[in-house]
Order: structure tokens, then C-alpha cells, then sequence
């Protein structure tokens, strides 16, 4: 007989598991300046790397001067591509399948290129050796407009592919073309749009832009030369394939590299790929034996780091006059820079563009992509999305807009129109995805009643007429979208990286008094995974969250996984999370049998124990489990309490959101104010609510910084326009409005725990509701089309051009 214990409703707020509002275990820590970040960490006879970057887009190396830097007291090393050449390390291997310079081998290809690599004994003797290296450089032709990169007569940016005219994701038809990816039906798409009621046609363009992470990318390489252990400290979005990448490369076997990813101060992308760094820095602690550390400045890393977006979308959407779509065409003109180092799963060489007929049941559909070499920085990362997914998204509800003007229809309900409905789920899209879940029309309404619709348009309308009578200067825009994201990359069978399966892991192991431990193969740059990953081991074990210690990033310690990126932890590590959990479970449950003397099947789960059925008082707790799986195991089976699984999802999660943006807009100054922003969330079962309001706060105000200011813009010799923070848009508290957020609860069908993938929806769906408001205000005057960053100076220049 056991002790009274609490009701049932009491034990299972105590565990603090799906669905409560736990308060981030990370913060403490963080608040108090007691995080360990790359750049805190101080090793015994530490060197420092700075670089020599090119200040030209495109130029000849005739020759590299060392001399009066090396003879600088201080100096270590300094390496060139002709120091790492006979390593085989002069280039590297990209994510996409092509290669890149560490450092310049002959030319330049972007300004900023790493030329040269300088080793000294504190960061500054190492910035002024970089002053004294001179680089005799011979300007070549830039070109940094993708269209024109494809003319006949453009220069020849990457000479090392001259005459190879096969990609790694196909033909390349012209010299600085990188491939072609084309997905759907393009007769049937050209037919329905040849034939249809109406057509709207449109180029949509989504800049460059860039991550921008607070803390910029770094890392400590340290070979011990002695016992033959290379470790890196880095700050790493994927630190498994970080470790697999670097044995490949390096041929240090891989039991012999430790890569650990200690506390991440944001990573939105930038930190997932291998930059040349990481390389130099290895290569110059296996020279000189210690430690060595390389931390970019802000200017590097906006410079020469992976930037995001520059997708010119050419569009096309048919629909019959009262509205229904019939058809979408789509041809991208994708910028890669001087290198293909997107990061992308290898099969998608446009990542999950194909999502681009969005929230709508379009039954027929074409897209093509072409990749385009040019003289700027390389990259192309998935910034706070999922592989392409935000570039798909702003297309179709710009495309939507437009054919909303073409039709005179209210956009609102163009939209409610074309829902694909809650019934046709799963839903089989024209470019080959299966959503797996959804429910739009009560979203959208939950959205349009919030806000208030009917009457912002009255006002609206009333605001344009009062603006024609000269008796305001103050335009009123209302910026809808209706989105669906696709997370959770992925199932083997569809996506891996340089063929490794993106599946995602945790273990776990309880020790005898009744606390965990479990590690998990993702990483949290902020994200708070610590808090939510115990939140589902919780509710999985009965063992309170605050018992449970979530450790991530050494790979050491971490079962093998594909890293933290395009909202996939919790669709796949979460998931593992949960079924490592179950398995936890079903040995706990044989364990309690036994100790209660009963058979398997007679006992059942309650909250944090198994009970006798119709005996509840009769008992075991997680607690007594444990204790008795390590002291006094049933016979014949293992001691001990652990699990771990590998798990592979089935299919991707498809969170969905409804986010409107109302704007007042000064015609005379191009100023903009933002009146109200309401997001609507689905990302179905909701693991801690509180950490999901936090990552729409900060998804949608990188949204409001793409949309209204942010941007890597590049001169006609491609000089780096935006390469500070006085040039390049960061929000501050300023700028940042109040955001309403909502959600409605569509659980995932497959995914263990009904969670779909959140961090990135904000950003997917908060850009073009920015977008769409500035054109909204400026639509009653004939606006249709203005390409983004919608800054002060852009603003004013479409009132202006409207003869405003
Ligand atoms: O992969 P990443 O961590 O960037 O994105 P995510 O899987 O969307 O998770 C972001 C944060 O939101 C994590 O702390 C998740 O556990 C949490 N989250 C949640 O509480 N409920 C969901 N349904 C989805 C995410």
C-alpha cells in the first residue's frame, strides 16, 4: 500500500511537461554573463588568425608579399593557398556539391575573399600583420547582375570549371550558369495559362540579404599532437557533419576530431556551413602545435559569410474571372555569388521552393530555377527558414496581391477562395509535396475578425479619399498573408547532406535517484532547447522537467545528428525525443509489473507512475523504477535505464500562420509606422507557449528588418554597400513595434507528439506581411509591384513616381 499522494491534475503540473509555460533554464545563465561562448574561451599558449581580404570583386593575384608581416614581432605564420595546395586544402567542398577557395588561388571571385591567413600571438599583432601584406592585385571584369553574368560576351568568373559543362545537379549551359531545376508539369501549366480567363504576370525580386547573427562565426582548433586529437570550439549550427566534413577532408580519422559547439549567440542560418576559417585555423594549430582562435569582426562576417535570399521570381497565376486559381508558372533567376555553397538537402538544389503554390489548392503548376555564378560572397542559407521556403512564400502572396488587382477582387477573400480545404488533407501539391495537416479557413477568419477587417478597409477607403482632398498626407496600408512553411527536414528517402541522412537523435539515461540525462544531436543557438526538450521528456516519463538536463553539441557526448536549422529540432529531434522517452517507458512498465507482482498488461500509466489497474493504490513511481532498475533488475534483463533513438520522420511538418500588418505611410517622407501586427500561428501541438511567443517576437522582427531595410547591396564594381551596422537595418527596441500573437492547434498526424516546427514560420510569413502593407497603401494610387527593402528613401520614391 502506498502513501496518500497528490491528485492526478497536481502531479502533472509539477512535471512541468507539454503545453506550460516554463520559464527558460537557459536565462539564468545568460543573464547573469555566465555563458561560454567560442570567443570566452581562453586556452594555455593560445595563437590568433585574422585574414587578408580581397578589396577587389574580381581580380588577378600576380603576387602576395609576406615578408614585412612575418618579420613583425608577434607573428607566427602566415599561410597562402600556396601553403595549403600541397595538403590538398587550398580548396574545399561545398554544401551543394561544388568547391570553393579557402584561400585565393590566382584570383579573387568576391570582395572580402580570404587571400592570405595571419597567425600571431594576440588578435591585434595579427590585424596589423594584415595591414602589411601586400597583394599585387590585376583587376578583371565584375559582373554582379545575374542576368547579365549569363550573356555571351561576361566574363568567365570561375575559370577552374572552364569547359566542364556538367554541375552537380546537371547540365550547365553557359559559363558561369550552375544548373537548372525544374519541377511540374510545364505543358500542362503553359496550356491552362495560354487559355485561362486571366492571367497575372509579375517579377517578384527577394534581395540579398544576411543572417547577421549577434555573436559572428569563430572557433579554437586544437591539436594535441600527443595522444593525435584534434578538437574545435566553433560555432557550429551542425557539429556531427562539421566532425564528418572535417575527417573527409582532412583525413584525421574521425574518432580523432572532437567538435563541440559551446553556447551560440543566434545562428539563423549562418552558421551551418564550413567556412575557410575553420580550415585555416586547424591547419595552423597542426603547424604550430597550440591552440589557435579565429573570430570574425562584423564587417568580415557581412561581407564573406553565407548571405541569404537574391531570388529574381519571374510569375505567372491564372484564374477565372469570379477567382479560382488555375494555374501557377514560376521561372527563378537564383544569384549563388562566386560559388554554389548553398545549403540545401542535396537533392533540392533550390531547397523547398517547390512550396511556392503556398496555402492554395493550385491544381496545376511549373517551376524552373537557374543557379547563376556572379562576383559576390557565396552562401545562399536558409535565414530563419527552411531551405528557399521564405522566398516561396513572398512570391505566391505577392502573386496573390497582383492577381487580386488584376481580378478588382478583395485579396481576402481571393485567398479564402483557394484555401486548400481541411478535408483534402493530406494534400498532394502540383510541385509534389504532401501536407500533412491543416486548417486554414478558421485561421483566416480567427485573423480577419482580430483585426478588425471589414472596418480597415472602411477606414482605408476613407483615408484615400481624404488624401485626394489634400487633408491628410498619411496613407493607410493593410498587409495580409496566409502562409504555409515546410519543416522538419526530413525523411532519408528525400533529404540528406553529402549523403548523410537527415534524420535527428537523442539518448537518454536515468540515474537512480530518479533524474536524466539526455543528449540530443541538434543544436540550441537560442531557441531554448534545454527547457522544451525536458518539457517532452516530461510528459513522456513522468520525470519532472527540472530533473532533466538537455545537453547538445559535443560530439563527444551527442548521438549523431544533422544539426539545428530550417526548424527541424523539433520536428525530428523532438520526435526522437519523444520515442526515446516511450521506450523509457515500456521498460519502466515491466520493471513495475514485476515489482508489483502483477503482469505486464495489468499495470497502467498515470502521469508519473504505473498503478495496478482498478487498484490505485498500488503503485510504482519513475522515482522507485529507476532506483529498482539499477539494484534489483528482473531477471534476465539488463540493469540500468536508458535509451536512445535514431529517428527518421516519415514526412515533413507543414505549420501554417495568418499574419496581418496594418501601416501608416507618410507620402512625403517615405516614414512608416506600424499600427498593428497580428500573428496567428498553427504549429500544432504546442510543447511550451511561452517559447513560441518568443520566437514569433523575434521572427517577425527580422522580418520588419528584410522587409523594410535590410540589405546586402553591392555597387557596379561590387563594393560591399552595406557592410557595418550603420548601413545594414538591425531593429532595435526603437523600431520594433507590439505584435499580437494567436494560434489555432492542428496537430501533426505522424509526428510523435503532434508538434510541427515553429522558429522560422515568423519570418516566412512576417515579410511579405510587411511587404503587402507598403503596396497596400500605395494600391487605391496604381501601385502593383515595388521591389523590397521597402526603406524610407524606396518608400519616397513610390509616392514620387505616383506623381503623389
Ligand atoms: O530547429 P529550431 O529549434 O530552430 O526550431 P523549432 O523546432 O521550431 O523550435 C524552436 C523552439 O520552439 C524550441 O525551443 C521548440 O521546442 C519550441 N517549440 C514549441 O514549444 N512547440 C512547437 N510546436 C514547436 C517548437
Amino acid at each position: 500500500m502506498n502513501e496518500m499522494s497528490p491528485p492526478t491534475a497536481e502531479r502533472a503540473a509539477a512535471l512541468k511537461g507539454l503545453g506550460s509555460e516554463r520559464k527558460r533554464v537557459e536565462d539564468a545563465r545568460f543573464t547573469q554573463g555566465k555563458g561560454n561562448y567560442v570567443d570566452d574561451l581562453k586556452l594555455p599558449g593560445m595563437l590568433f588568425g585574422d585574414f587578408v581580404r580581397s578589396p577587389y570583386a574580381h581580380a588577378r593575384i600576380k603576387s602576395i608579399d609576406a615578408e614585412a608581416a612575418k618579420a613583425l614581432p608577434g607573428v607566427v605564420a602566415v599561410l597562402t593557398a600556396e601553403d595549403l595546395a600541397p595538403l590538398g586544402l587550398h580548396w574545399m567542398p561545398t554544401l551543394a556539391g561544388d568547391k570553393q577557395m579557402v584561400l585565393a588561388d590566382g584570383k579573387v571571385l568576391f570582395q572580402g575573399q580570404e587571400v592570405a591567413f595571419v597567425v600571431a600571438e594576440d588578435r591585434y599583432i595579427a590585424a596589423d600583420a594584415v595591414e602589411l601584406i601586400e597583394v599585387d592585385y590585376e583587376e578583371l571584369p565584375v559582373v554582379t547582375d545575374p542576368f547579365k553574368a549569363q550573356a555571351d560576351d561576361a566574363p568567365v568568373l570561375r575559370e577552374d570549371l572552364d569547359g566542364n559543362m556538367e554541375g552537380a545537379h546537371g547540365p550547365r549551359r553557359h559559363h558561369n550558369h550552375i544548373f537548372t531545376w525544374e519541377q511540374g508539369d510545364k505543358e500542362a501549366t503553359d496550356t491552362v495559362i495560354g487559355s485561362a480567363d486571366v492571367v497575372a504576370e509579375e517579377m517578384i525580386y527577394y534581395h540579398r540579404t544576411h543572417p547577421c547573427p549577434l555573436e559572428t562565426c569563430g572557433c579554437v582548433a586544437s591539436m594535441d599532437k600527443v595522444n593525435g586529437k584534434l578538437t574545435v570550439h566553433g560555432t557550429f549550427q551542425a557539429p556531427h557533419a562539421v566532425r564528418t566534413v572535417a575527417s573527409l577532408i582532412s583525413g584525421i580519422a574521425e574518432h580523432n576530431i572532437r567538435i563541440i559547439s559551446p553556447d551560440i549567440g543566434g545562428g539563423f542560418g549562418n552558421k551551418v556551413g564550413v567556412y575557410p576559417g575553420y580550415i585555416c585555423s586547424i591547419v595552423a594549430s597542426i603547424v604550430t602545435g597550440v591552440p589557435v582562435k579565429w573570430v570574425e569582426d562584423r564587417m568580415d562576417n557581412l561581407m564573406a559569410t553565407a548571405f541569404a535570399r537574391d531570388y529574381w521570381m519571374q510569375g505567372k497565376i491564372a484564374a477565372t474571372k469570379d477567382g479560382k486559381i488555375t494555374g501557377l508558372w514560376c521561372h527563378v533567376t537564383a544569384d549563388h555569388g562566386a560559388f554554389d555553397a548553398c545549403a540545401d538537402p542535396t537533392k533540392f538544389p533550390a531547397g523547398f521552393f517547390n512550396i511556392c503554390t503556398g496555402s492554395y489548392d493550385i491544381p496545376t503548376a511549373y517551376l524552373a530555377v537557374d543557379g547563376v555564378y556572379t562576383n559576390k560572397a557565396p552562401g545562399g542559407v536558409a535565414y530563419r527558414c527552411s531551405f528557399r521556403v521564405t522566398e516561396a512564400a513572398y512570391f505566391i502572396e505577392r502573386m496573390i496581391e497582383v492577381l487580386a488587382i488584376k481580378l478588382g477582387m478583395d485579396a481576402a477573400e481571393l485567398r479564402a477562395k483557394n484555401f486548400i480545404k481541411a478535408d483534402q488533407f493530406p494534400y498532394r501539391s502540383a510541385l509534389g509535396w504532401e501536407y500533412d495537416s491543416g486548417n486554414y479557413q478558421p485561421a483566416w477568419d480567427k485573423a480577419l475578425k482580430a483585426v478588425g477587417y471589414d472596418d480597415l478597409r472602411k477606414e482605408q477607403a476613407e483615408r484615400v479619399e481624404a488624401f485626394k482632398r489634400g487633408e491628410t498626407r498619411k496613407l493607410l496600408g493593410i498587409g495580409l498573408t496566409f502562409f504555409t512553411e515546410i519543416v522538419g527536414a526530413g525523411p532519408v528517402k528525400n533529404c540528406d547532406i553529402l549523403g548523410l541522412g537527415m534524420f535527428d537523435s537523442c539518448e537518454i539515461r536515468i540515474h537512480p535517484t530518479g533524474s536524466a540525462i539526455a543528449r540530443l544531436g541538434t543544436i540550441s543557438q537560442g531557441q531554448g532547447h534545454a527547457t522544451t526538450f525536458a518539457q517532452i521528456l516530461a510528459s513522456e516519463t513522468g520525470i519532472p522537467a527540472d530533473d532533466i538536463t538537455i545537453e547538445e553539441g559535443d560530439t563527444d557526448t551527442a548521438p549523431y545528428g544533422l544539426g539545428t536549422y530550417g526548424s527541424r529540432s523539433t520536428p525530428v529531434a523532438g520526435a526522437a525525443t519523444a520515442m526515446a522517452g516511450r521506450k523509457i517507458r515500456a521498460k519502466a512498465q515491466m520493471i513495475a509489473a514485476y515489482l508489483l507482482e502483477v503482469h505486464d498488461d495489468d499495470v497502467e500509466w498515470d502521469v508519473d507512475r504505473f498503478v495496478v489497474k482498478g487498484a490505485p493504490e498500488r503503485f510504482k513511481t519513475m522515482k522507485e523504477i529507476a532506483f529498482a532498475s539499477y539494484n534489483q533488475a528482473i531477471p534476465g534483463v539488463e540493469p540500468g535505464l536508458e535509451a536512445v533513438s535514431y529517428y527518421d520522420p516519415p514526412n515533413m511538418t507543414y505549420p501554417f500562420g495568418a499574419y496581418i500588418c496594418v501601416m501608416e505611410i507618410d507620402a512625403d517622407t517615405g516614414e512608416w509606422s506600424i499600427r498593428q501586427f497580428y500573428a496567428l500561428d498553427d504549429c500544432g501541438t504546442r510543447i511550451n507557449p511561452m517559447i513560441i511567443e518568443g520566437q514569433v517576437h523575434g521572427g517577425v522582427t527580422e522580418a520588419l528588418a528584410i522587409a523594410m531595410g535590410q540589405e546586402i547591396a553591392y555597387d557596379e564594381i561590387g563594393n560591399v554597400k552595406t557592410g557595418t551596422l550603420m548601413d545594414f537595418f538591425i531593429p532595435t527596441a526603437w523600431e520594433t513595434p507590439h505584435y499580437t500573437t494567436d494560434h489555432t492547434v492542428t496537430p501533426s498526424p505522424h509526428h510523435p507528439i503532434g508538434a510541427k516546427g515553429v522558429g522560422e514560420s515568423p519570418n516566412v510569413g512576417g515579410v511579405p506581411a510587411f511587404s503587402n502593407a507598403v503596396h497596400d497603401a500605395f494600391r487605391p494610387f496604381g501601385l502593383v509591384q515595388a521591389h523590397m527593402p521597402h526603406d524610407h528613401w524606396r518608400i519616397w520614391k513610390i509616392a514620387h513616381d505616383l506623381g503623389l
